[in-house]
Protein backbone atom coordinates (compact mmCIF):
# COMPACT_ATOMS: atom_id res chain seq x y z
CA UNK A 1 0.00 0.00 0.00
CA UNK A 2 2.46 2.67 -0.60
CA UNK A 3 1.32 4.02 -3.94
CA UNK A 4 -0.17 7.38 -3.79
CA UNK A 5 -1.92 9.02 -7.03
CA UNK A 6 -0.69 12.65 -5.88
CA UNK A 7 2.88 11.44 -7.48
CA UNK A 8 0.61 10.51 -10.70
CA UNK A 9 -2.42 12.99 -11.12
CA UNK A 10 -2.86 14.77 -14.68
CA UNK A 11 -0.25 12.06 -16.16
CA UNK A 12 -0.54 10.28 -19.39
CA UNK A 13 -2.36 7.35 -17.84
CA UNK A 14 -4.72 10.18 -16.21
CA UNK A 15 -5.23 11.85 -19.57
CA UNK A 16 -6.98 8.44 -21.43
CA UNK A 17 -8.37 7.48 -18.33
CA UNK A 18 -10.25 10.31 -17.60
CA UNK A 19 -10.82 11.62 -20.79
CA UNK A 20 -12.73 8.28 -21.74
CA UNK A 21 -14.72 8.59 -18.48
CA UNK A 22 -16.37 11.57 -19.04
CA UNK A 23 -17.25 10.46 -22.98
CA UNK A 24 -19.19 7.38 -21.33
CA UNK A 25 -20.55 9.73 -18.55
CA UNK A 26 -22.14 12.04 -21.65
CA UNK A 27 -23.32 8.80 -23.09
CA UNK A 28 -24.78 7.66 -19.75
CA UNK A 29 -26.59 10.99 -19.28
CA UNK A 30 -28.05 11.44 -22.41
CA UNK A 31 -30.52 8.96 -21.66
CA UNK A 32 -33.15 10.18 -19.03
CA UNK A 33 -33.06 6.83 -16.82
CA UNK A 34 -30.80 6.78 -14.05
CA UNK A 35 -27.00 5.41 -13.81
CA UNK A 36 -24.70 4.00 -11.74
CA UNK A 37 -20.93 4.53 -11.24
CA UNK A 38 -19.06 2.22 -8.87
CA UNK A 39 -15.16 3.63 -8.88
CA UNK A 40 -13.17 0.62 -7.05
CA UNK A 41 -10.17 2.43 -6.93
CA UNK A 42 -10.75 5.65 -6.42
CA UNK A 43 -7.77 7.58 -4.76
CA UNK A 44 -8.59 10.96 -3.25
CA UNK A 45 -10.38 12.46 -5.22
CA UNK A 46 -8.63 15.70 -6.25
CA UNK A 47 -4.89 16.79 -6.41
CA UNK A 48 -3.20 20.11 -6.29
CA UNK A 49 -0.20 20.07 -8.41
CA UNK A 50 1.53 22.70 -7.05
CA UNK A 51 1.43 19.99 -3.85
CA UNK A 52 4.67 18.53 -2.90
CA UNK A 53 3.94 15.19 -4.59
CA UNK A 54 3.34 16.48 -8.22
CA UNK A 55 6.36 18.75 -7.97
CA UNK A 56 8.46 15.93 -7.02
CA UNK A 57 7.69 14.05 -10.22
CA UNK A 58 6.68 16.72 -12.70
CA UNK A 59 4.42 13.48 -14.03
CA UNK A 60 1.43 15.92 -14.84
CA UNK A 61 3.52 18.17 -17.39
CA UNK A 62 4.45 15.63 -19.65
CA UNK A 63 -0.03 14.88 -19.84
CA UNK A 64 -2.58 17.57 -18.94
CA UNK A 65 0.25 20.36 -18.79
CA UNK A 66 0.95 19.32 -22.82
CA UNK A 67 -2.26 20.15 -23.55
CA UNK A 68 -3.16 23.21 -22.03
CA UNK A 69 -3.57 25.75 -25.24
CA UNK A 70 -3.39 23.72 -27.92
CA UNK A 71 -4.91 24.79 -31.01
CA UNK A 72 -8.15 22.81 -32.20
CA UNK A 73 -7.46 19.47 -30.23
CA UNK A 74 -9.90 16.81 -31.09
CA UNK A 75 -13.67 16.96 -29.44
CA UNK A 76 -12.92 14.15 -26.88
CA UNK A 77 -9.94 16.19 -25.58
CA UNK A 78 -11.53 19.33 -25.81
CA UNK A 79 -14.46 17.79 -23.52
CA UNK A 80 -11.65 16.76 -21.09
CA UNK A 81 -10.04 20.30 -20.52
CA UNK A 82 -13.72 21.73 -20.74
CA UNK A 83 -14.16 19.65 -17.73
CA UNK A 84 -10.94 19.80 -15.71
CA UNK A 85 -11.32 23.67 -16.39
CA UNK A 86 -15.04 23.61 -14.73
CA UNK A 87 -13.30 21.88 -12.07
CA UNK A 88 -10.76 24.60 -11.49
CA UNK A 89 -12.59 27.45 -11.67
CA UNK A 90 -15.10 25.66 -8.78
CA UNK A 91 -12.03 24.37 -6.55
CA UNK A 92 -9.26 26.20 -7.62
CA UNK A 93 -6.66 26.47 -10.44
CA UNK A 94 -4.15 24.09 -9.79
CA UNK A 95 -6.74 21.57 -8.90
CA UNK A 96 -6.57 18.49 -10.70
CA UNK A 97 -9.47 16.07 -10.63
CA UNK A 98 -9.76 12.51 -10.09
CA UNK A 99 -11.95 10.02 -11.33
CA UNK A 100 -14.91 10.16 -8.47
CA UNK A 101 -14.69 13.80 -8.35
CA UNK A 102 -15.37 13.61 -12.29
CA UNK A 103 -18.22 11.51 -11.64
CA UNK A 104 -19.82 12.91 -9.27
CA UNK A 105 -20.00 16.16 -11.77
CA UNK A 106 -21.83 14.29 -14.12
CA UNK A 107 -24.41 12.43 -11.58
CA UNK A 108 -28.17 13.78 -11.99
CA UNK A 109 -30.86 13.42 -8.90
CA UNK A 110 -31.47 10.44 -9.16
CA UNK A 111 -28.02 8.81 -10.74
CA UNK A 112 -25.55 7.29 -7.83
CA UNK A 113 -21.79 6.61 -6.96
CA UNK A 114 -20.00 4.13 -4.62
CA UNK A 115 -16.72 4.91 -4.68
CA UNK A 116 -14.65 2.78 -2.57
CA UNK A 117 -10.77 3.13 -1.85
CA UNK A 118 -8.59 1.42 0.50
CA UNK A 119 -5.83 3.34 1.51
CA UNK A 120 -6.91 4.61 5.09
CA UNK A 121 -5.68 8.36 4.86
CA UNK A 122 -6.61 8.31 1.34
CA UNK A 123 -10.38 7.05 1.71
CA UNK A 124 -10.72 9.71 5.09
CA UNK A 125 -9.56 12.51 2.31
CA UNK A 126 -12.01 10.86 -0.46
CA UNK A 127 -14.88 10.86 2.10
CA UNK A 128 -13.65 14.61 3.42
CA UNK A 129 -14.47 15.89 -0.58
CA UNK A 130 -17.75 13.89 -1.36
CA UNK A 131 -18.98 11.79 1.80
CA UNK A 132 -22.28 14.49 1.56
CA UNK A 133 -22.06 15.23 -2.12
CA UNK A 134 -25.61 14.23 -3.33
CA UNK A 135 -25.87 10.57 -4.59
CA UNK A 136 -21.80 9.69 -3.71
CA UNK A 137 -21.18 7.07 -1.58
CA UNK A 138 -17.58 6.50 -0.29
CA UNK A 139 -16.38 3.36 1.21
CA UNK A 140 -13.30 2.79 2.65
CA UNK A 141 -11.99 -1.39 1.88
CA UNK A 142 -11.37 -3.49 -0.91
CA UNK A 143 -12.48 -2.20 -4.12
CA UNK A 144 -12.23 -5.74 -5.89
CA UNK A 145 -14.71 -7.36 -3.00
CA UNK A 146 -16.91 -4.58 -2.89
CA UNK A 147 -17.86 -5.65 -6.69
CA UNK A 148 -19.63 -8.83 -5.73
CA UNK A 149 -21.98 -6.49 -2.81
CA UNK A 150 -22.60 -3.94 -5.31
CA UNK A 151 -23.22 -6.00 -8.81
CA UNK A 152 -25.68 -5.24 -10.14
CA UNK A 153 -26.75 -1.74 -9.74
CA UNK A 154 -30.46 -1.63 -9.27
CA UNK A 155 -30.56 0.70 -12.46
CA UNK A 156 -29.18 -2.03 -14.73
CA UNK A 157 -27.16 1.02 -16.20
CA UNK A 158 -24.20 1.92 -15.36
CA UNK A 159 -19.89 2.45 -15.85
CA UNK A 160 -17.60 0.26 -13.75
CA UNK A 161 -14.10 2.00 -12.81
CA UNK A 162 -11.58 -0.67 -12.51
CA UNK A 163 -8.26 1.64 -11.39
CA UNK A 164 -5.74 -0.60 -9.43
CA UNK A 165 -2.27 0.46 -8.39
CA UNK A 166 -0.53 -2.08 -10.19
CA UNK A 167 2.35 -2.35 -7.48
CA UNK A 168 2.49 -6.06 -8.39
CA UNK A 169 2.89 -7.85 -11.40
CA UNK A 170 -0.25 -10.35 -10.11
CA UNK A 171 -2.28 -6.88 -10.69
CA UNK A 172 -3.16 -7.53 -14.81
CA UNK A 173 -4.33 -11.37 -14.19
CA UNK A 174 -6.42 -10.11 -11.01
CA UNK A 175 -7.85 -7.55 -13.08
CA UNK A 176 -8.77 -10.06 -15.96
CA UNK A 177 -10.32 -12.30 -13.02
CA UNK A 178 -12.48 -9.54 -11.45
CA UNK A 179 -14.04 -8.35 -15.15
CA UNK A 180 -14.76 -12.32 -15.62
CA UNK A 181 -16.89 -12.16 -12.27
CA UNK A 182 -18.09 -8.86 -12.67
CA UNK A 183 -19.41 -9.61 -15.56
CA UNK A 184 -21.21 -12.35 -14.48
CA UNK A 185 -23.35 -10.45 -12.25
CA UNK A 186 -23.86 -7.57 -14.77
CA UNK A 187 -23.55 -8.15 -18.30
CA UNK A 188 -25.08 -4.89 -19.36
CA UNK A 189 -22.60 -2.21 -18.10
CA UNK A 190 -20.24 -0.08 -19.41
CA UNK A 191 -16.49 -1.61 -17.87
CA UNK A 192 -12.89 0.58 -18.02
CA UNK A 193 -10.60 -1.09 -16.61
CA UNK A 194 -7.06 0.72 -16.86
CA UNK A 195 -3.36 -0.21 -16.89
CA UNK A 196 -0.05 0.67 -17.35
CA UNK A 197 2.20 -0.67 -20.01
CA UNK A 198 5.71 -1.16 -18.73
CA UNK A 199 5.78 -4.95 -18.31
CA UNK A 200 4.20 -6.09 -22.22
CA UNK A 201 4.53 -9.72 -21.41
CA UNK A 202 2.15 -9.33 -17.88
CA UNK A 203 -0.24 -6.99 -20.51
CA UNK A 204 0.13 -9.88 -23.25
CA UNK A 205 -1.02 -12.68 -20.46
CA UNK A 206 -3.78 -10.40 -19.11
CA UNK A 207 -5.26 -9.64 -22.68
CA UNK A 208 -4.81 -13.48 -23.46
CA UNK A 209 -6.88 -14.16 -20.14
CA UNK A 210 -9.75 -11.54 -21.38
CA UNK A 211 -9.77 -12.91 -24.43
CA UNK A 212 -10.30 -16.43 -23.70
CA UNK A 213 -12.92 -15.66 -21.15
CA UNK A 214 -17.20 -15.24 -21.98
CA UNK A 215 -17.01 -11.16 -21.84
CA UNK A 216 -17.91 -10.22 -25.34
CA UNK A 217 -17.65 -7.06 -26.51
CA UNK A 218 -14.15 -5.75 -25.07
CA UNK A 219 -12.41 -3.10 -27.22
CA UNK A 220 -8.38 -2.38 -25.61
CA UNK A 221 -7.11 0.65 -26.25
CA UNK A 222 -3.75 1.48 -25.52
CA UNK A 223 -1.66 5.33 -26.03
CA UNK A 224 2.82 5.13 -25.62
CA UNK A 225 5.18 8.04 -25.21
CA UNK A 226 8.48 5.90 -24.94
CA UNK A 227 9.60 2.95 -26.24
CA UNK A 228 7.83 0.11 -24.93
CA UNK A 229 11.01 -2.07 -23.28
CA UNK A 230 11.00 -2.75 -19.47
CA UNK A 231 14.24 -0.58 -18.33
CA UNK A 232 12.19 2.14 -19.80
CA UNK A 233 9.63 2.36 -17.34
CA UNK A 234 5.79 3.19 -18.04
CA UNK A 235 5.67 3.16 -22.09
CA UNK A 236 1.94 4.33 -21.57
CA UNK A 237 -1.10 3.30 -20.52
CA UNK A 238 -3.75 1.21 -21.68
CA UNK A 239 -7.72 0.48 -21.16
CA UNK A 240 -10.39 -2.48 -21.64
CA UNK A 241 -13.53 -1.68 -22.32
CA UNK A 242 -16.70 -3.41 -22.19
CA UNK A 243 -19.78 -2.33 -23.89
CA UNK A 244 -18.06 0.85 -25.07
CA UNK A 245 -20.69 3.27 -26.34
CA UNK A 246 -21.47 3.04 -29.86
CA UNK A 247 -19.32 6.55 -30.85
CA UNK A 248 -16.55 5.74 -28.82
CA UNK A 249 -14.39 3.68 -30.96
CA UNK A 250 -14.56 6.48 -33.89
CA UNK A 251 -13.77 9.56 -31.02
CA UNK A 252 -10.87 7.90 -30.21
CA UNK A 253 -9.65 7.55 -33.85
CA UNK A 254 -9.51 11.05 -33.84
CA UNK A 255 -8.33 11.66 -30.69
CA UNK A 256 -5.22 8.96 -29.92
CA UNK A 257 -3.36 9.93 -33.05
CA UNK A 258 -3.55 13.54 -31.88
CA UNK A 259 -2.59 12.68 -28.16
CA UNK A 260 0.44 10.21 -28.74
CA UNK A 261 2.03 13.08 -31.47
CA UNK A 262 1.65 15.15 -28.64
CA UNK A 263 2.35 13.39 -25.23
CA UNK A 264 5.26 11.29 -26.99
CA UNK A 265 8.40 11.81 -24.70
CA UNK A 266 10.63 10.21 -27.10
CA UNK A 267 10.76 11.29 -30.55
CA UNK A 268 8.93 8.94 -32.93
CA UNK A 269 8.21 6.79 -29.90
CA UNK A 270 4.64 8.18 -29.62
CA UNK A 271 1.89 5.06 -30.80
CA UNK A 272 -1.59 3.94 -29.96
CA UNK A 273 -3.72 1.47 -30.90
CA UNK A 274 -7.55 0.00 -30.93
CA UNK A 275 -8.24 -3.70 -31.32
CA UNK A 276 -11.41 -5.94 -30.51
CA UNK A 277 -10.25 -8.40 -27.98
CA UNK A 278 -13.89 -10.04 -28.49
CA UNK A 279 -16.91 -8.83 -31.10
CA UNK A 280 -20.52 -9.54 -29.96
CA UNK A 281 -21.17 -12.73 -28.31
C1 LIG B 1 -4.47 4.56 -9.58
S1 LIG B 1 -5.06 5.09 -8.04
C2 LIG B 1 -6.70 5.59 -8.37
C3 LIG B 1 -6.85 6.85 -9.14
C4 LIG B 1 -8.28 7.24 -9.40
N1 LIG B 1 -9.06 6.13 -9.92
C5 LIG B 1 -8.35 8.40 -10.36
O1 LIG B 1 -8.40 8.17 -11.58
O2 LIG B 1 -8.37 9.54 -9.93
C6 LIG B 1 -5.33 3.59 -7.18
C7 LIG B 1 -5.92 3.77 -5.79
O3 LIG B 1 -6.35 2.48 -5.31
C8 LIG B 1 -6.12 2.39 -3.94
N2 LIG B 1 -6.12 0.95 -3.63
C9 LIG B 1 -5.09 0.07 -3.64
N3 LIG B 1 -5.56 -1.19 -3.46
C10 LIG B 1 -6.90 -1.09 -3.33
C11 LIG B 1 -7.96 -2.04 -3.17
N4 LIG B 1 -7.71 -3.35 -3.09
N5 LIG B 1 -9.22 -1.59 -3.11
C12 LIG B 1 -9.50 -0.27 -3.20
N6 LIG B 1 -8.55 0.68 -3.37
C13 LIG B 1 -7.28 0.27 -3.45
C14 LIG B 1 -4.82 3.12 -3.74
O4 LIG B 1 -4.68 3.56 -2.39
C15 LIG B 1 -4.96 4.29 -4.73
O5 LIG B 1 -5.54 5.40 -4.11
Amino acid sequence: MNYRHAFHAGNVGDVLKHMVQIHVLAHLRAKAKPFAVIDTHAGIGAYDLTGPAAIRTGEWRHGLGRLWGAADPPEAVRAYLDHVRAIQEELGATIYPGSPLISAHHLRPGDRMVAVERHPEDYAVLADLLGRAPGVIVREGDGYAALAALLPPAERRGLILIDPPFEEREEYQALALALGRAHRRFATGVYMLWYPIKDPGAVAVMRQMIQDSAVPRVLAVELTVRPTTVLAGLAGCGLILVNPPWRLEETLREALPWLAARLETTPGAGGWSLEWLRGEA
